[in-house]
């Protein structure tokens, strides 16, 4: 087996005497206070971030603070920041801004940023230059190592901005303090290979490398045990996993042995690519008992044109052929997918190419985008599409979508479902939401103690996003 990905334990011990350090501290501010500092972690991004994220918080209460949900309540402020389109790196700028009075306000705040947006020079250059009151800085590949950054930044004063590593590995047996006590987030691998022309992901996640099989069932099957009823393994292309580290088992073979896991729960998994969504993964899926009947398909677009300047590596008629065998299998399958707007030299042909697929394979829910431009890519060098024809194609897109999903949602109406209750609705307060084994959301009258359980669902009405109904 090839260790080569995976950090030397040592390097994880040597966090332990940093984060030994910084307990003393916050133990004798506890001490003299009669209360811990606090740490806010504020995540932009996917679930890869949210699941870093959880190990920054379990790395912060490691080292004697407690965890507090806004900044103002916090001694320390760690930004995770995204760097997918241009709106998520204004959003966290912006954020980094209003910290300043914070920062006025108590001098001894410390504030870091980190994550994929900070990962590229240009933006570690805006943070040194523009936002002289963050105190240091660190990369994608830098999280284990936050323990130490804190601590020499606190010992020396100055401000730290860690150098990139050059290699990016695989760090195990980093404390997790997860957001919820019934959904989990298992990374199962890192980085990407892949290189879409349009994406900034592979420049600042490193390529692709992935954990062992061993230590992803013991997680899993500690999460089952603990009451976890929801389970996502995570990857930038997570159905590539193994491929890189030389495993004798493929990503079809790790979900055959979780599945194996006793309980009551369900595995999720994202993010696939369709070059890698083979027939065996598929064939798992079906057999399985605990994975949920739900696949996320990025498609990105209806036009072999566009497919291959974006570098998809697939057409539009080899991704109709892993749809069909999907329906083949599991005629029930939730299928959701990505699609990117206005992509340079996207044509009004191109477009109605994307509009094609959609009727044709039905999606059940839709993640669209408009094209960003991103720094260093190569199709950001590309003839742009306007932003008024991508503005109107992006609405066009939705409208389309709406009505599929809500034909999509009707055959549902009626029919017993089960939902894993989150509690009071945030948008609807007077009800309880869910998600649906395909991992769509429905409305109806809970109570508290629904909150993290299934409960028996029937709908008597569906829109495009949701089911409105009650508990059987
Ligand atoms: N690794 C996953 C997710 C990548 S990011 C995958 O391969 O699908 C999530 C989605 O953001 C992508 O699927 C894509 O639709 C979108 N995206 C990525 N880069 C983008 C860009 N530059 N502009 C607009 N959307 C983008
Ligand atoms: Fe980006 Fe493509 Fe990798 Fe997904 S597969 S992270 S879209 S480069
Ligand atoms: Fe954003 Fe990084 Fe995820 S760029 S989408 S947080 S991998």
């Amino acid at each position: 087996m090839n260790k080569n990905n995976i950090l030397p334990p040592e390097e994880i011990e040597a966090q332990q005497a940093y984060i030994a350090r910084m307990r003393r501290d916050n133990d004798a501010y506890l001490a003299e206070h009669g209360t811990r500092r606090g740490a806010f972690v504020l995540t932009f991004g996917c679930q890869q971030n949210e699941a870093d994220s959880e190990k920054l918080a379990g790395l912060s209460e490691a080292m004697g603070y407690t965890v507090v949900d806004c900044p103002e309540a916090a001694d320390l402020i760690v930004v995770n920041t995204c760097a997918i389109r241009e709106h998520a790196e204004q959003k966290a700028l912006s954020i980094v801004g209003q910290y300043k009075h914070l920062k006025t306000k108590n001098p001894s705040l410390v504030i870091a940023v980190c994550g994929c947006m900070v990962t590229q020079e240009h933006r570690k250059d805006d943070i040194k230059f523009r936002y002289p009151y963050v105190d240091f800085v660190f990369g994608t590949s830098s999280i284990h190592r936050f323990p130490q950054l804190l601590c020499e930044k606190l010992a020396k004063g100055k401000r730290l901005y860690c150098p990139e590593e050059t290699e990016y590995l695989v760090a195990e047996g980093l404390p997790i303090r997860r957001e919820s006590s019934y959904r989990a987030w298992v990374s199962i691998m890192y980085g990407c290979n892949n290189f879409c022309s349009y994406c900034i992901v592979p420049y600042v996640r490193g390529r692709e490398r992935s954990r062992e099989m061993g230590p992803i069932v013991e997680e899993v099957r500690e999460l089952v045990a603990k009451g976890y009823k929801d389970i996502t393994l995570l990857g930038q292309n997570v159905n590539s996993y193994g491929k890189d580290s030389g495993y004798p088992y493929d990503f079809a073979d790790l979900l055959a042995e979780l599945d194996k896991i006793e309980g009551d729960f369900y595995l999720r998994f994202m993010t696939s690519h369709p070059k890698d969504a083979s027939r065996k993964l598929i064939d798992v899926m079906a057999a399985s008992e605990h994975i949920a009947r739900h696949f996320h398909l990025p498609m990105q677009s209806g036009s072999d044109k566009i497919l291959k300047a974006m570098n998809r590596h697939y057409d539009t008629a080899r991704y109709l052929d892993i749809v069909s065998y999907m329906r083949e299998k599991m005629p029930d399958v939730t299928i959701t997918s990505d699609i990117i707007v206005g992509f340079p030299g996207e044509s009004e042909e191109d477009f109605e190419g994307t509009l094609n697929m959609l009727r044709t394979v039905g999606f059940d829910m839709l993640y669209s985008f408009i094209y960003s431009p991103r720094k260093g890519t190569p199709a950001a060098e590309m003839e742009q599409v306007p932003r008024e024809i991508q503005n109107a194609r992006f609405d066009r897109l939705l409208a389309l979508q709406g009505e599929i999903a809500k034909a999509k949602n009707q055959p549902l109406v009626g029919k017993p479902l089960r939902v894993l209750c989150d509690g009071v609705s945030k948008n609807n307060p007077a009800l309880y939401s869910g998600r649906t084994e395909g991992n769509k959301i429905a409305f109806f009258e809970g109570a508290p103690e629904d909150t993290g359980k299934f409960v028996d669902f029937v709908a008597d009405r569906a829109d495009a996003f949701a089911f409105y109904g009650k508990k059987i």
